[in-house]
This record gives structure tokens, C-alpha cells and sequence, in this order.
């Protein structure tokens, strides 16, 4: 049975007391049990928010990293501290980072090879821009995000990966995927891992959808076979909605 996850990409929002306020909010609320639940504060406040969670349902994970384990990277973050504060997951790969940070399939690899040599579980994003779907290259464009960014890793590596499928064209824009959309998309995905790897493989891993998920729209994606769960951006800043996200299975 592969794992539910509901995941909130947090951004670049919320300081010290604004994460305060909203993990206490979270953990005020009823959330079903059968879902891994996890918020991405931003780095300064990461410690704080494992801090906070110890004793709730709620994992902390981390929205980048950088490949090297140390060094002379001024303003980077390492696997090893991110560790060293409680997180043991990472975002890798959203498409926020390619865009604007001229993160390409090839560093990826690079960013989730580090992660998982550190044993950092990693949720790999990946997902076609408007114009690519124009043209109906999302599915080429996707198998090569997966090719180049992450069938390196091992058989058993994926043990320790979630996808998270995100059309560009949904992040922050108040238009989802269709459910059949999501639906076509994420069987195409377990396709292609199992033509890489092998079908247990593929039916293992879980593949998250983001862009625009909101309580209202949330339980129609999440009962398509192939959703295991959602990567959440605004709808996670607000306790009520993303709760409600997460009970939307
Ligand atoms: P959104 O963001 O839910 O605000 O569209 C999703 C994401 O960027 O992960």
C-alpha cells in the first residue's frame, strides 16, 4: 500500500512568530491519521518547527539544498545540517528553484544524490510549462526531468524518493489539472519507472500533484488511482484549509 502524503510548500512565507502561530493552529486540528502530513518552514525556523512537532503528527522538511556536503558556497545549506536540526526530508527540484535559480536536470542530479547518500528522503518536483503542454510535449518533457534529474539512483534509493508532479501552469495560479489530467499524467509517470526500474517499484512510490489544490478540489485529485497525495503551496499557510486537504482523502 503506498503512503498518502499531503505536503505543504510553505515558500518563501511566514517568519518566527508567523510559524509559531500557524504550526500551533495545525496542531489544534484533526488530521487523518492515515496521512503523512508535512510543513516546510523556511531554514531559520526549521529548528523551532521540529522543535514544536516532536510530539505531533507532523514532519518538518526543508524546500532546498545544496549538493556539497560543506564548503565555500556563502548563503547555501548542507544535507548535514539540515540533519543536525531534525529534517530528514527535502524538496528538490521545484520548479521555483529551476525557474528562478537556474536549478537544470543535471544539478538535480547532483542535489538528489547528495540527499539520499545522507539518508535525506527527498520529494523530487518535476512538471511542464504552459507552452510545453501547448505543443503536447508534457510527456516528453516530463520523462526527461525524471531521466536526467533522477533515474541515477539505485533500486533501493526509492525507498527513500516521493514524486511530486507539478504543471507549471497550476503553481500559484488558481488553475488545477483536471482530475483526469492528474490522473493521465501520474500513470505515465509509473509507466516510466516501471520501464526503467520495474513495476514494484513503480507501484511503491508515491506521486504527489501540486498546483492549486485547495479544499474544494482536493478530494476529486486525491481519488484518482495513481494521487497518492498533494504538494500544497497557499492552501498550507492556512491551518483550516490545508487540514481540510489533508482529511480530503
Ligand atoms: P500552489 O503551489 O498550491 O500555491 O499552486 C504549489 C507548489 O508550488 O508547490
Amino acid at each position: 500500500m503506498r503512503k498518502r502524503i499531503v505536503a505543504g510548500n510553505w515558500k518563501m512565507n511566514c517568519d518566527l512568530s508567523e510559524t509559531d502561530y500557524l504550526l500551533s493552529r495545525l496542531m489544534e486540528q484533526k488530521l487523518n491519521p492515515e496521512v503523512e502530513v508535512i510543513v516546510t518552514p523556511p531554514f531559520p525556523n526549521l529548528y523551532t518547527a521540529f522543535n514544536l512537532l516532536k510530539n505531533a503528527p507532523i514532519d518538518v522538511a526543508a524546500q532546498n539544498m545544496h549538493q556539497e556536503a560543506n564548503g565555500a558556497y556563502t548563503g547555501e545549506v548542507s544535507a548535514t545540517m539540515l540533519k543536525s536540526v531534525g529534517v530528514e526530508t527535502v524538496i528538490l527540484g521545484h520548479s521555483e528553484r529551476r525557474a528562478y535559480f537556474g536549478e537544470d536536470n543535471a544539478l538535480l542530479a547532483q542535489k538528489v544524490s547528495t540527499a539520499l547518500s545522507q539518508e535525506m528522503r527527498t520529494i523530487f518536483c518535476f512538471g511542464e510549462e504552459l507552452q510545453e503542454r501547448k505543443e503536447g510535449r508534457h510527456f516528453d518533457v516530463v520523462k526527461e526531468q525524471l531521466q536526467e534529474g533522477l533515474f541515477h539512483i539505485s533500486n533501493d534509493d526509492w525507498k527513500q524518493v516521493v514524486l511530486a508532479y507539478e504543471p507549471v501552469w497550476a503553481i500559484g495560479t488558481g488553475e488545477t489539472a483536471s482530475p483526469e489530467q492528474a490522473q493521465e499524467m501520474h500513470q505515465f509517470i509509473r509507466e516510466t519507472i516501471a520501464e526503467a526500474y520495474s513495476q514494484d517499484i513503480a507501484n511503491e512510490v508515491s506521486i504527489l500533484y501540486g498546483g492549486s489544490v485547495k479544499p474544494n478540489n482536493a478530494s476529486e485529485i486525491f481519488g484518482k488511482p495513481d494521487v497518492d497525495g498533494g504538494l500544497i503551496g497557499g492552501a498550507s499557510l492556512k491551518a483550516d484549509d490545508f487540514a481540510a486537504i489533508v482529511n480530503a482523502f
